[in-house]
């Protein structure tokens, strides 16, 4: 099966900080998930780059020329995905110009479908957020987001006629409840759907950066109706429409609270206006924040990722970041909290079982054996296929906590059955019998890799090499090495801990 999911695309004026490498990682835990599961996955991220702060910010920067102050900027965002090893298959700059190419022709579908007019506007318009904002928006007069005073804008605009899709759009999320999730933000989308989903202006006559609108040379296209078009150019639209047919609608967008009202609402709106398939699902996480406080540019309280990661390495930010907050919920990013959470859950929870099991083992006289018809095979082997049920559980109903939580769950499962069996008493009384336990052990371990291997790759890898297995090749083979002994384990290659214990912070 196909599955095309992707990433908000990024503004380049803001350097990667925490909030935003937390939204990539999702996305690729459900990338490299799908394909472990054999499917046949795009996922697609990329940069927005026709927006006023990155004209801005070249401008403060000293930059003459913008393109190249946005060449450089994207360079850095690609670079960084790169450095923290997220599994993108394409990466989509909106001053491309296949992007400008599939917009145009979008733009030209709208149009002669009669669903674009023109109007003045008169509105608050903040920036940052690249929307207008009503009065009922604002706290004190500000931004709730960007703590700033919206200017008043007026201008002869052209306007998208959204109102025209608003029953179309509430049949569809009524018919299809899990098109947005979690369940909060859905109500919160048919409220704003049917309270202030009016027709939208998008078009802007001041601003100069941007796509022109095929219709008025004058006027470049609003940011966002140019941005959301991504996620079809990325895959061909407009340029390989072999590829855009075989990936087109996105199983999934992965997407920010703060943005959800641009894809659950216009989005498809646009979508439907261009008779165009709607993406099956938009997944909306929360936020982090650094002492309550949203992490950005406009505060000034970025985390760099990469340097994180540098120091605790990647696996185990991404394990913090999807094991701290309940998919779909806020959360404080804190270093102790996730020092912490290394300690207790990965050191001495996965690294300790992973340890027990291999120094077991390393003590075993043989490791070949057929114990399907043990009962405690039986048991582990329900144990796995609980495991496996919940996980999938919580990858298809946006709750990636679950089925993390559901692999920890299976580790002190494990742990308990070393306890119960104590194999090496019986590596001393009852070889045949430690053989068989040990072997279950194994086998265990080896599934308890898989199910790991979307949320921390490297460890899967490596809890696989040292099982005596290819860990590098784990996407490509696909479901099959999910079955219970789908792979014989012959050889151990035990190494170091996988969690060494942290160097103490001064
Ligand atoms: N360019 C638009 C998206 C266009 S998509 C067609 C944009 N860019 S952004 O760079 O400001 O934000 C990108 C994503 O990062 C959003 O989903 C946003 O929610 C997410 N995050 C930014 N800060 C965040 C946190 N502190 N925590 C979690 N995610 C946050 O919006």
């Amino acid at each position: 099966m196909k599955y095309y999911i992707t990433t908000p695309i990024y503004y380049v004026n803001d350097k990667p900080h925490i909030g935003h490498a937390y939204a990539t990682f999702i996305a690729d835990a459900f990338a490299r998930y799908h394909r472990l599961k054999g499917d046949d996955v795009f996922f697609l991220t990329g940069t927005d780059e026709n927006s006023t702060k990155n004209v801005e910010a070249a401008r403060e920067k000293g930059f003459a020329d913008i393109q190249s102050y946005l060449d450089l900027q994207s360079e850095a965002w690609r670079a960084t995905w790169k450095e923290l090893e997220i599994t993108n298959d394409d990466f989509i700059r909106t001053t491309e110009e296949r992007h400008k190419k599939g917009v145009e022709k979008f733009f030209q579908l709208v149009y002669d479908k009669g669903d674009i007019y023109q109007g003045t506007y008169q509105g608050l318009y903040c920036t940052g957020c690249e929307a207008f904002l009503r009065e009922t928006d604002l706290i004190q007069g500000l931004c709730p987001y960007h703590k700033n005073r919206p200017e008043l804008i007026e201008e002869k605009n052209y306007f998208f006629r959204a109102s025209k899709y608003r029953d179309a759009l509430l049949a569809h999320i009524e018919k299809n409840p899990d098109f947005v999730q979690p369940l909060a933000r859905r109500n919160e989308i048919v409220n704003y759907i049917k309270d202030h989903f009016d027709d939208i202006s998008i078009s802007r006559e001041k601003v100069k950066w941007g796509i022109r609108l095929p219709i008025d040379e004058a006027q470049v296209i609003y940011v966002w109706f140019d941005a959301l078009i991504n996620y079809l150019t990325g895959i061909g639209y407009g340029w390989d429409e072999e590829k855009f047919i075989r990936y087109w609608p996105a199983d999934v967008h992965i997407v920010g609270k703060d943005i959800i009202k641009f894809h659950c609402a216009l989005w498809p709106a646009m979508l439907l206006s261009a008779d165009l398939p709607l993406p099956r699902h938009i997944f909306a996480h929360g936020f982090f924040t650094i002492e309550g406080q949203k992490v950005g540019k406009s505060l000034g309280n970025a985390i760099d990722p990469v340097q994180l990661c540098g120091e605790y390495g990647i696996d185990v930010v991404r394990y913090f970041l999807f094991r701290e907050i309940p998919f779909g919920g806020d959360g404080d990013f804190s270093e102790a909290r996730l020092r912490e959470r290394y300690e207790s859950e990965l050191a001495k929870g996965l690294g300790n079982f992973t340890s027990r099991v291999l120094t077991l083992a390393q003590k075993c006289p043989d490791m070949h054996c057929g114990t399907a018809k043990l009962p405690a095979e039986k048991k582990a082997a329900s144990a796995a296929a609980d495991l496996r049920y919940a996980w999938e559980k919580g990858f298809d109903h946006a709750a990636l906590h679950e089925s993390l939580t559901a692999i920890f769950e299976c580790i002190t499962w494990g742990d308990r059955f070393i306890d119960q069996t104590k194999p090496w008493i019986l590596l001393k009384e009852d070889t045949a019998s430690a053989v068989q336990t040990i072997s279950i052990l194994l086998e265990l371990l080896r599934q308890l890799s898989l199910y790991l291997y979307p949320f921390m790759p490297h460890t899967a890898g490596e809890i696989r090499t040292q099982l005596g297995l290819n860990g590098d090749r784990i996407p490509e083979r696909g479901n099959a090495l999910l079955a219970w002994r789908a792979e014989p384990i012959i050889s151990i290659n035990k190494k170091d801990n996988l969690f060494p214990p942290l160097i103490p912070k001064a």
